[in-house]
C-alpha cells in the first residue's frame, strides 16, 4: 500500500539520503513504484521516479545527489494505473510549479481526469495521485491560497486518502488527512510528515497526531493545522512518543499476525473499491462465462479460499468450478484440459513454485490463466492472461490472515457478479469484520483454556463452512504445533470418531443453513465424552448441544447473503484462537518454525 513522506529543513541540505531512508522505512507496506521530488525557492522542481525497488530506483536516478530544503517521497502500490514511470508519484501540475503525492484511493479519479482535461489542464498519467494535484491546481489558478485551495479540492475528491503537496517559490509544504494514515514530527531543525510512525520515528520522537479532516501546513520551524470543515485553526502541541521502531511497525500490536487480523476490515474495504473500479473485472468474468470447465488452483490457505470460492460459484452463479491443489492438477486433470478451459490461480505471494509450475502445465495444454494475487509485480502477475489484485498490502506474518479473507471476498464478489447479483451490500462487510473481531476477542478465553494443552484435535465444518474448518485447522497446526485436522463434519463418524476420549476437543464451525447436521455431529462427539465447541450465529440448538459456543454477530445483509458472509466471517475467531493458543504455548506466531512466507521451491 502507498506511503508518503514530506520534509522541510532549515538549511539547504542533502535531502536525497533522507528521502531514500524514508522510502526504505515505508517499504514494508508494499509498493511497486518509487518517486522523490525536491522543490527550489525558484526554478524547476527536481522530480525523479520509476517502477522498481527503493534502492534500484534511487540508484538509477541518483536520488543521493538531490539537495534542497523541501522534499517529498512516495511509494506507490498500484491501484489506478499500471506500475509504470508515468503513473509513479509524485506528480506535477500542468505548468510544473506544484508537486504532490498521495496515499489511498480517489474513487472518482476517471471522471475527474476528464474534467481536468476539459478545463485545459495537462494530465500525464492515469493515477489518482495526479488528480489530487490537479484538484488543488484548479483552485490555485482561481487565486486561492494553498490551504484554501486544498480545502476546496476535498469537495471534488471522493474516497479515502491523504496527500502532501508543495509549490515553487514558497517555504513550506502542506499535507491533508482524509481517511488514510498521516502523522507529523518536529525537531529544532525540521518538520516532516509521513504515512505512519515508522517513517518518521528515526528522525524525531516529537510527534503531532493528525486526524481526518485536517490540513497541516509546515515549514522548517513551525506548523499550522486547519480544519477542512470550517477553515478554523486547530492548536495541537507535539507529544513525545516512546514506542520502539519495532512496535511502531507493528502499529502498537505485539505481533504482525494480530495487526494483520485487525487490518482485515480496512483491506476488505480497499479490495471492494479496487474491484468496483477495475478495468480487468469484466474481461475476467467474460473468460469465466465463456469457459467450458473452470479449475480453481492453489496451495495451503489460498486453496481453502478457492474451495470456498467454488461453493460461492455454485450458489450464486449456478456454475461449477473444480478446486484442486496445484501440484495435483497435472496428475488429476492434465490430459483432460484444453484451450476451452480456464484456471483461476490463487496465490498471496504470486511466487509459490507449486502454483507457477501448474501455470506452465496449464499453458502447455492451451488453458486460460487467470490470477488472484496479492503481491504486485510477482511472477503470477506477469505470466497470467489477466489478474485481479487482492489489495492487502504486505502481509509480513507467515500465517496468512488478511490475504485469505480478501481472497474469499474477491471470490464472493466474482460469484455475485457472475450470477448477475448486486455486490453493493458487500460494502457492509468491513464493519462486520470489526464486529466479529470484537465479539471473538470477548468470548475466546474459555475456549483457549479448553484447547491449549491438547496436542491433537479436530476442526469440522459442513457445506459453506467446510473450507473454513480446513483453514482453521491449518492455522492452528501452523502456529501452535499441535495436530489439528480439518474435515467435513459428516466424515468424522467414518473413522476419526475413534480418537474421541474424555474431554477431547472438537471445533464445529456452523453455517446457519446446516445447523441440524452440525448438531448431529456435536452429539456424536459429546455422547462419547468429547468436548464440542461450536462457532456460529446465535442459535439455541448450538447452545443446547455444545459445551462451549462462540457466537458471531449476525451479518447485516440481505437474507440470501447471510450464510456466505457467515462463512467469510467465521474464519476470524479461528485465526484469533490459533493466535492466542500459540501465545499460550509460548511460540512466536509470526515466524513459526520450519516455514517460509514465500515457497519458491517444489
Ligand atoms: C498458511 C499459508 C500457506 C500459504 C501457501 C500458499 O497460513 O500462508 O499455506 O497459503 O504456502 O502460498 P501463496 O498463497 O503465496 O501461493
Amino acid at each position: 500500500m502507498c506511503g508518503i513522506f514530506g520534509i522541510v529543513t532549515k538549511e539547504i541540505t542533502d535531502l536525497g539520503p533522507i528521502l531514500i531512508g524514508a522510502g526504505e522505512r515505508l517499504s514494508y507496506r508494499g509498493y511497486d513504484t518509487v518517486g522523490a521530488a525536491t522543490l527550489p525557492q525558484e526554478g524547476e522542481i527536481d522530480l525523479r521516479k520509476d517502477a522498481g525497488r527503493v534502492q534500484e530506483v534511487a540508484e538509477k536516478y541518483n536520488f543521493a545527489e538531490m539537495t534542497g530544503n523541501r522534499g517529498i517521497l512516495q511509494l506507490r502500490w498500484a491501484t489506478f494505473g499500471a506500475p509504470s514511470k508515468t503513473n509513479s508519484q509524485p506528480h506535477l501540475d500542468s505548468d510544473g510549479d506544484l508537486v504532490g503525492a498521495h496515499n489511498g484511493n480517489v474513487v472518482n479519479n476517471i471522471e475527474l481526469m476528464e474534467e481536468f482535461r476539459a478545463e485545459g489542464m495537462t494530465v500525464r498519467s492515469e493515477n489518482d495521485g495526479e488528480s489530487c494535484v490537479h484538484a488543488v491546481e484548479r483552485y490555485v489558478d482561481q487565486g486561492h491560497e494553498m490551504v484554501e485551495a486544498i480545502r476546496l479540492a476535498t469537495r471534488d475528491l471522493e474516497g479515502d486518502y491523504s496527500f502532501v503537496i508543495g509549490k515553487v517559490g514558497e517555504d513550506r509544504l502542506y499535507a491533508i488527512k482524509m481517511g488514510s494514515g498521516l502523522v507529523a514530527g518536529v525537531t529544532d531543525d525540521l518538520v516532516c510528515i509521513g504515512s505512519d510512525l515508522p517513517s518518521i520515528l528515526p528522525i524525531t520522537r516529537k510527534i503531532v497526531r493528525l486526524y481526518d479532516g485536517e490540513i497541516i501546513s509546515f515549514w522548517a520551524d513551525g506548523y499550522e493545522i486547519t480544519s477542512v470543515e470550517d477553515g478554523s485553526r486547530i492548536e495541537r502541541e507535539p507529544q513525545l512518543v516512546e514506542v520502539s521502531m519495532e512496535i511502531a511497525q507493528k502499529g502498537g500490536y505485539p505481533h504482525f499476525m494480530l495487526k494483520e487480523i485487525h487490518e482485515q476490515s480496512q483491506v476488505a474495504g480497499e479490495l471492494l473499491k479496487v474491484l468496483d473500479n477495475s478495468p480487468d473485472l469484466e474481461p475476467f468474468l467474460e473468460k469465466l462465462r465463456d469457459a467450458r470447465d473452470i479449475y480453481v488452483i492453489a496451495c495451503g490457505t489460498s486453496y481453502h479460499a478457492g474451495l470456498l470460492g467454488a461453493v460461492f460459484f455454485n450458489k450464486f452463479a449456478g456454475r461449477s468450478a473444480i478446486p484442486v491443489l496445484a501440484p495435483q492438477f497435472a496428475a488429476q486433470y492434465g490430459s483432460a484440459v484444453g484451450p476451452d478451459d480456464v484456471g483461476i490461480f490463487i496465490t498471496q505471494s504470486g511466487e509459490t513454485k507449486d502454483v507457477i509450475n501448474t501455470v506452465e502445465a496449464a499453458r502447455a495444454r492451451g488453458m486460460g490463466v487467470l490470477g488472484l494475487v496479492n503481491v504486485v509485480g510477482s511472477t503470477l502477475t506477469l505470466i497470467s492472461d489477466l489478474h485481479l489484485p487482492l489489495a492487502c498490502g504486505y502481509e509480513i506474518s507467515v500465517p496468512a490472515t488478511k490475504t485469505y479473507l480478501n481472497q474469499v471476498l474477491a471470490l464472493l464478489y466474482l460469484a455475485l457478479r457472475w450470477g448477475g447479483k448486486d455486490t453493493g451490500p458487500l460494502a457492509g462487510i468491513p464493519e462486520m469484520i470489526d464486529r466479529t473481531i470484537e465479539a471473538s476477542e470477548e468470548q475466546l478465553d474459555p475456549i483457549v483454556e479448553q484447547v491449549k494443552d491438547w496436542d491433537d484435535l479436530y476442526s469440522l465444518g459442513y457445506g459453506l463452512t467446510y473450507p473454513v474448518a480446513l483453514e482453521g485447522a491449518l492455522k492452528f497446526k501452523e502456529i501452535t504445533y499441535a495436530h489439528c485436522e480439518g474435515m467435513l463434519s459428516t466424515e468424522f463418524k467414518h473413522g476419526p470418531l475413534s480418537a474421541v476420549t474424555d474431554g477431547y476437543p472438537v471445533l464445529f464451525t456452523a453455517g446457519p443453513e446446516d445447523i441440524p447436521l452440525i448438531v448431529s455431529g456435536i452429539n456424536e462427539v459429546t455422547c462419547r465424552g468429547g468436548q464440542a465447541i461450536a462457532i456460529g450465529l446465535e442459535d439455541s440448538r448450538l447452545e443446547a448441544n455444545a459445551q462451549q459456543t462462540l457466537t458471531l454477530p449476525r451479518p447485516d445483509l440481505p437474507e440470501e447473503l447471510v450464510p456466505a458472509a457467515t462463512a467469510l466471517l467465521s474464519a476470524v475467531p479461528l485465526q484469533l484462537l490459533s493466535y492466542q493458543v500459540s501465545l499460550a504455548r509460548g511460540y512466536d506466531p509470526d515466524f513459526p518454525r520450519n516455514l517460509s512466507k514465500t515457497l519458491t521451491v517444489d
